[in-house]
């Protein structure tokens, strides 16, 4: 701590220029360096944010004394790797998803993170975007009533994406680094999915790029409570405009009420029963007036999007990293552990890895099977 804010360090400049972004604007934060291995990005990041330091050099920047906390931002491949020489430097974490690529390290990071008593939280942005925040808490309010089951996607012509060089390299997939958003976001409303079942398409446009993975997705995933969602996936062929369907989308399907929130939409569609009902009446007749019933609205928050989106278009996902290290820092100031933690990023990356055993053997796949099969249960 450094004048009573915690010094945070960024490794991987590329949509690490959120979290510079998000430290510089928070009372709980003080930047203390930041890392790539491209130098004239580290320049270009400095004068972007008028800031004067920064090294190449990754064993640098975690010999940093003054640094707590360190943000990893490069390529999905390394997280492994710098989580845990971040562990053993004796700082806390912050990675972005995908936290891991599958669990072949998973117990010995577990293991490393418990001894080293440091938080990894896993930057899983989308939960940390408003539409979604507000959809959240309605539900915790109870409006919808009991959850019935979710429908979650991410879809998104994200054939750009092809164009970063570990795009193409051995561990990239479309379901890790993109469908982990709407897989987490399931998880989140079901934290116990004991077994998933999945279909899904290599179109000839990945083929194109030289790439063998799904690009088109769809699943079931089935919670220990009974319940089960919807999870799809498309990203390589064209998708509607956002308006129509939200990149990334959310439904929560209620006895009393359905919402609808999501990426990158600053909008809730909701509709919910009416406290009371007219006398007797438990649904209404097909010639009723549905507003009698119940109340139907479509929440924004246009004044947010300077907030969420702070660099050209909607590239980048400052406001979500905002709220989620200002997050992070409360949390740690009153002795809790911030969620998604390691614990939490690592079942999700087992209902990932039983998806993808699910999608090559045309069965349904146990989760609890996957981490035991890995020790980590
Ligand atoms: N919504 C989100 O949470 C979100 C959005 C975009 C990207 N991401 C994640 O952020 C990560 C980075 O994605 P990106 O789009 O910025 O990729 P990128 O390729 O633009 O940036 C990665 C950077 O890491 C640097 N790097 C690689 N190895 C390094 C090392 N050993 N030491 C220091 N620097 C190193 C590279 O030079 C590069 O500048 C990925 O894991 C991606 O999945 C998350």
């Amino acid at each position: 701590m450094k004048d009573n804010k915690f010094v945070l360090g960024v490794v991987g400049l590329g949509e690490g220029r959120s979290i510079i972004s998000a430290v510089l604007n928070s009372e709980y934060y003080t930047l203390g360096n930041i890392c790539d291995l491209n130098e004239e990005l580290c320049k270009h990041r400095c004068e972007e944010f008028q800031f004067e330091r920064y090294t190449t050099s990754y064993e640098e920047l975690l010999k940093d004394e003054e640094i707590d906390i360190i943000g990893i931002y490069t390529p999905d491949q390394f997280h492994a790797t710098h989580i845990k020489q971040a562990l053993l430097a004796g700082k806390h974490v912050i990675c972005t998803k995908p936290v891991l690529l599958g669990l072949e390290e998973a117990k010995e990071l577990l293991d490393c993170q418990e001894k080293s008593g440091k938080k990894v939280f896993v930057g899983q942005s989308t939960r940390f975007f408003e539409s979604v925040l507000q959809q959240r808490k309605a539900y915790e309010s109870g409006s919808l009533g009991e959850l019935v089951t979710l429908e979650t996607h991410y879809k998104s012509d994200a054939r750009w994406f092809l164009d970063r060089p570990w795009s193409k390299k051995a561990g990239f997939s479309w379901m890790y680094n993109f469908m982990i958003h709407a897989v987490d976001l399931a998880a989140w409303y079901l934290p116990n999915i004991e077994e998933v079942f999945g279909y899904g398409v290599v179109s000839s446009n990945t083929k194109e790029f030289g790439l063998n993975v799904e690009d088109t997705l769809t699943f079931l995933v089935k919670d220990k409570s009974g319940l089960y969602a919807t999870v799809e996936g498309s990203y390589a062929t064209p998708c509607l405009n956002k308006t129509i369907e939200f990149p990334i989308e959310c439904t929560l399907r209620g006895t009393k009420g359905i919402s609808r929130g999501g990426y990158s939409q600053l909008v809730m569609h909701q509709k919910t029963q009416k406290e009371i009902l007219p006398e007797g009446k438990k649904s209404y007749a097909l010639d009723a007036n549905p507003a009698d019933f119940f109340e139907e609205k479509t929440i924004r928050y246009d004044e947010k999007h300077p907030y969420y989106f702070r660099f050209e278009g909607e590239s980048h996902h400052a406001g979500e990293y905002q709220n989620y290290i200002d997050y992070f820092a409360e949390t740690l100031l009153s002795g809790g552990t911030p969620l998604p933690d390691l614990k939490e990023g690592v079942h999700t990356i087992a209902i990932m890895e039983a998806m993808s055993r699910s999608l090559h053997t045309g069965t349904p796949v146990k989760v609890d099977s996957i981490l035991s099969e890995y020790g980590i249960i």
